[in-house]
């Protein structure tokens, strides 16, 4: 029988996960899995009897407060995937079931990012993770695996440029239109592309969480917190922070010039010192990242190895249930050849 596989959060990239999840190698197999409101346990569930019940809110049995713990004890995963949603909040439920399935030795997958709303709350997980396989790429950039793509590169990373946030590509579209700031952006968050506290995306907050993973995959080590990348406006273009402030006027300005707004990411790295922003952008409409559009992001990389300088450009989707199960499903996979090879030493 092929590796036990635990479950939390069974909605849009969850759900995704289990239609795909007869693809995890190895015959891995499915022994618990649970939402905020119940759970399903077994030696190897159906997914597809999983998604049927839940679709009806037809469990097991309930969740009850704090029985993470006693559902891994009695599930026994060999991996833990963890979906619940992201909290920078209070981080909760993701860095709880974080913690209890670390200090239980689980390995874990996971794409929510709330482990990564402070550097205390980070360093903590990655501290229990020590010697633990724990695979967070899916928390950035969602379906673009430029996280183990780099790692596999092996260059020094100088610098980290990136249009991120798919949600300020629809509102500059749709400024692009004539429509007002105000309307696109409640139309956005009407239409749940934008977060109900819209200023995590517009301002850019989105982007720096997306930075600090970025960085500390690609570095191999925590360079940078949320607080340390500098959220820039351009006064000079009537902008406060990120786009907030953007008018239609603003973008068919900038249109006739050639050029194009864009909220753009960025980090240098230059040995110790390491500076990270995000802000708006006015690009050349031939500039690679001038045509990244609606929930496509792009990133580009660059840096040296020996002497030989190396630029990357990475462009894929940065939002999708589909898509970021996907990543999820890639990082399983590499999961189990990495336990079975241990297993096999
Ligand atoms: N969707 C994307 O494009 C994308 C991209 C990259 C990363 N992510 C991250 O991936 C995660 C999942 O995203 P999503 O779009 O699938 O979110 P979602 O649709 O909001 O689903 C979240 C799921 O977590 C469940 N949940 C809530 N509290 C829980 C708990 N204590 N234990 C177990 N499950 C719990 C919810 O169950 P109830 O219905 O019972 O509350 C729901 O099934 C999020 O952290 C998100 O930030 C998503």
């Amino acid at each position: 029988m092929g590796k036990r596989i635990s479950l939390f959060g069974l909605g849009h990239v969850g759900q995704a996960l289990l239609r795909s999840l007869h693809r995890a190698r190895g015959g891995a197999h499915l022994v618990l899995a649970a939402d905020g409101h119940g759970v399903y346990r077994g030696e190897s569930l159906d997914p597809a009897a999983v998604l049927e019940r839940r679709a009806r809110r037809d469990y097991d049995a309930p969740r009850r407060p704090g029985d993470e713990e006693p559902l891994l004890l009695e599930a026994r995963p060999d991996l833990h995937v963890e979906l619940t949603p992201t909290n920078l909040e209070t981080g909760l439920p993701a860095v709880r079931d974080l913690e209890v399935a670390l200090a239980l030795g689980v390995p874990v997958v996971t794409a929510a990012k709330s482990h990564q709303r402070s550097r205390e709350t980070l360093a903590g997980i990655l501290e229990r993770a020590q010697g633990i396989p724990f695979l967070d790429h899916a928390a950035t950039l969602a379906g673009i695996p430029a996280t183990e793509m780099v790692a596999g590169v092996g260059m020094r990373l100088t610098r980290i440029e990136g249009v991120l946030n798919g949600t300020t590509n629809y509102i500059l579209a749709r400024l692009a239109e004539g429509v007002p700031f105000e309307a696109a952006r409640d139309e956005a968050v009407a239409r749940g592309f934008a977060e109900r506290d819209w200023r995590y995306d517009l301002e850019g907050d989105d982007v720096a969480v997306k930075l600090v993973g970025l960085t500390r995959h690609l570095c191999g080590r925590p360079v940078l917190a949320r607080d340390d990348v500098r959220r820039e406006g351009a006064p000079e273009l009537g902008i406060e922070r990120g786009i907030v402030g953007a008018t239609p006027e603003l973008v068919a300005r900038l249109a006739a010039e050639g050029k194009v707004l864009k909220l753009l990411g960025r980090v240098d790295i230059d040995g110790d010192s390491v500076r990270a922003s995000v802000g708006p952008a006015v690009l050349d409409r031939r500039d690679s990242f001038a045509g990244i559009e609606g929930f496509t992001n792009a990133v580009r990389l660059e840096g040296t190895m020996n002497e030989t300088r190396m630029e990357l450009f990475l462009r894929g989707p940065g939002a999708g249930a589909d898509e970021t199960a996907s990543r999820v499903l890639g990082n399983v996979n590499h999961l189990i050849e990495v336990l079975d090879w241990r297993e096999s030493a």
